[in-house]
């Protein structure tokens, strides 16, 4: 029983006990001798058992299971925490006491666990931002129309909007930085994943294309439109998350909505570039942007699981040993929320390669991705 046995329990079945060291690649000189199991177990009844238990279950929420995970992965963070490369400050404390042969140890014991099997807590339905989203737009279809796709006139259509640009609209009429009372009463108490939510479900629906508006002339719009472009994307279909569509919105909303920045709408670049507009171009420019074909603006991968592939390349990948990176099915929720914030709010952990991954996550997204590995069964 030696910490070869990874606790990859399916690992073991398939190959066979020992055998992944024995064909693992030789240039990894980096990785330490085996560490003692049974020293290990010592250590953890002395240190680690009140918050991981000895059979590597976190106690409690946002504590991370530590039962087969890899032992490599382990041993490169309790040595980040001793370095102080991760800052949680009782574990910076606890590490910095250990020798290498007891983080060899510890790791080796860890890993030996049998996996943790998924609570009941783990419900994947409500954990979908996606079916959040989907049942709070009840309350906006009234007005923006079926998936957001609004027909009432100076309505704004939500479908294939921007979600951030959503999320900071809705901020807007909360600060009463934008006239309407309708709006403006309408969210007043949402929290603000709840907003994301709601946001993502919009930013993925099918946007319809409009028919020609009564005013305006789109041919002179669309030589006006060379101004806009940079900024609102090519033929009115934004890149940004920050900056709206305006491809086939409704038009008497878009001139009201260029016309706001004259007055009580702020933002630089956009009053700066409507500042020396005619009423006459507004209304062909807006004439152009109704007529140019929508498109949805999320680019993410929706579904979860689509998601979960990209990082499975690293997290589910047990052959490269040059990078350390944790199995998370099975683990804990709230801590790998905390983990993924920490990432990309440049909180308490450095990785590079962890922060580029989720840099342009929401807390919506964070959320379900979490919830998602959470449920799955570890192995
Ligand atoms: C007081 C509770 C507590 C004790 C005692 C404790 N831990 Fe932790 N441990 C935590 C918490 C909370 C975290 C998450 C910290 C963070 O955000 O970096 C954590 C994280 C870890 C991680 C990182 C896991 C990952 O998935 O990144 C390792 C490894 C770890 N602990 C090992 C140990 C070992 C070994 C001991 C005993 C020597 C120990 N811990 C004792 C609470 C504790
Ligand atoms: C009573 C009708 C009504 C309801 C219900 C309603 N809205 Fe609106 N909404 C409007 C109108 C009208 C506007 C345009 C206001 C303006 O001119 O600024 C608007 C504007 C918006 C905008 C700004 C769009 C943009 O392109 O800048 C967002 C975002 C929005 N609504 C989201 C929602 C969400 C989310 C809900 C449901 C929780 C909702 N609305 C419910 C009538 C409504
Ligand atoms: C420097 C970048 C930039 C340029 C150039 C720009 N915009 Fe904008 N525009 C934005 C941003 C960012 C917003 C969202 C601002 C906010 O939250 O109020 C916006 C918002 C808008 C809105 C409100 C949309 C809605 O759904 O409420 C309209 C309409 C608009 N722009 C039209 C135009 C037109 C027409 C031009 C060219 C004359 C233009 N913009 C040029 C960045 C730009
Ligand atoms: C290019 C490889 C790579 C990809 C792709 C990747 N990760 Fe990671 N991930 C890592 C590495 C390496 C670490 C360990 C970094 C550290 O020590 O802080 C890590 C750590 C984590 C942690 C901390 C877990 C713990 O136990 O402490 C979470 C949570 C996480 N990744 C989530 C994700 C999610 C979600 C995705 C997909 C959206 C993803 N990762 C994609 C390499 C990757």
């Amino acid at each position: 029983m030696k910490s070869l046995v990874l606790g990859a329990a399916l690992v073991l079945m398939l190959v066979g006990c020992g055998e992944r060291r024995e064909t693992a690649p030789t240039a990894a000189p980096q990785i330490s001798p085996a560490g003692d199991v049974n020293a290990g177990k010592a250590l953890a009844e002395r240190s680690c058992k009140s918050c991981h238990g000895l059979d590597g279950k976190g106690a409690g929420p946002a504590i991370p299971h530590l039962a087969a995970q890899r032992e490599r992965y382990l041993v490169a963070a309790l040595r980040e925490y001793k370095e102080g490369r991760r800052h949680h400050s009782g574990l910076r404390e606890l590490a910095k006491k250990m020798t290498e042969a007891d983080i060899r140890d510890i790791a080796a014991y860890y890993a030996a666990q049998p996996a943790v099997a998924a609570g009941p807590g783990a419900d994947i339905k409500h954990s979908s931002p996606y079916e959040q989203g989907k049942k709070l737009s009840e309350a906006c279809t009234g007005c923006h129309g079926a998936d957001g796709n609004a027909t009432e006139t100076g309505t704004p259509s939500l479908a294939g909007q921007q979600p951030a640009y959503l999320v900071a609209a809705i901020h807007e009429y909360h600060r009463g930085d934008r006239a309407l009372g309708t709006m403006q009463s309408m969210l007043s108490d949402s929290h603000r994943l709840d907003l994301e939510n709601l946001a993502l479900y919009f930013s993925v629906q099918k946007p319809v294309q409009r028919a020609a508006p009564k005013r305006g002339d789109p041919k002179a719009g669309e030589a006006l439109s060379t101004a806009c472009g940079g900024c609102h994307g090519a033929y009115g279909v934004s890149r940004d998350m920050q900056t709206p569509s305006l491809a086939g919105q409704d038009f008497e909303y878009l001139v009201k909505a260029t016309k706001a920045y004259w007055t009580i709408r702020k933002n630089w670049g956009m009053q700066r570039y409507v500042a020396g507009l005619s009423e006459k171009d507004v209304d062909d420019l807006t004439a152009y942007y109704v007529l140019q074909e929508p498109r949805a603006a999320e680019a993410m991968p929706t579904p979860t699981q689509e998601l979960a592939e990209k990082c499975n390349r690293c997290h589910d990948d047990e052959s490269n040993l040059a990078m350390a990176a944790p199995k998370m099915r099975g683990q804990d929720k709230d801590y790998l929320i905390m983990a993924l914030r920490n990432y990309r709010d440049d909180g308490d952990r450095e990785s590079s390669t962890m922060h580029r991954m989720s840099f342009p996550y929401s807390n919506a997204m964070i959320e379900s991705i979490a919830s998602w590995y959470a449920s799955q069964p570890a192995k």
